[in-house]
């Protein structure tokens, strides 16, 4: 059995590019002999799924908005990230706590010690091992967001929300510098792909 897994989180603001990259990530891991587990969030159970469809989709105030996805996230955890990683299975999320501070604190305005004390709740004991940030300034992100999808709930957000949620994410991000690795989203796939390939390595 492989021993040592490790959780690993895909961040940043809508458009950025990070989803493209993550299951060609998760391949990478398994290419190296590890068990993968790719998910995200909120998300990745069936209740955190139901719970995914009411944030992005249904008017609530911020605190609902942090309580809901902290509710998802305790049944992830319970249900499938921290039995995955007991297993020796490694974990990929497609965003995670991260995102509250960003969106919820950064660009909903809820205090940041609010945001820390149901972190503390939920999971006192565990971080990502790696989050790779993807930064990219919000109209790029827009342009690419507009040219691929239907917006929803949070991507229907003006450029100066998108600005709050990206300085939240590089103070969050200032603040870890040994779990962070920030990625320039302007840059072409092949090369966050090495950088990737090259983080991955000394993981
Ligand atoms: P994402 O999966 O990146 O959206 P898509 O499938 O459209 O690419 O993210 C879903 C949205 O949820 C994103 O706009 C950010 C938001 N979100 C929060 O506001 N708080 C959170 O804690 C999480 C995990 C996501």
């Amino acid at each position: 059995m492989t021993r040592d897994a490790r959780f690993v989180t895909f961040e940043g603001i809508d458009g950025a590019g990070k989803s493209s990259h993550v299951d060609w990530f998760a391949e990478q891991v398994r290419g190296r002999g590890h068990r993968v587990v790719v998910t995200r969030e909120p998300g990745g159970t069936e209740l955190a799924e139901a719970v995914r469809d009411w944030v992005l989709n249904r008017p609530m105030s911020m605190r609902v908005e942090a309580l809901l996805v902290f509710a998802a996230r305790q049944d992830h955890l319970d249900r499938l990230i921290r039995p995955s990683l007991a297993d020796g299975t490694w974990v990929v999320c497609d965003r995670f706590t991260d995102s509250t501070v960003a969106y919820q604190g950064g660009g909903r305005g809820m205090p940041l010690e609010d945001i820390a004390l149901l972190e503390r709740w939920v999971h006192p004991d565990l971080q990502p091992d790696r989050t790779y940030l993807f930064d990219l300034d919000p109209d790029t992100a827009a342009r690419r967001r507009q040219a691929v999808r239907d917006a929803d709930r949070f991507e229907s957000e003006q450029s100066a929300f998108f600005t709050r949620v990206r300085q939240a994410y590089l103070e969050r991000a200032e603040a870890a510098p040994d779990r962070f690795v920030r990625l320039d989203g302007a840059q072409p796939i092949e090369f966050i792909r090495k950088r990737l390939e090259e983080s991955l390595s000394g993981l």
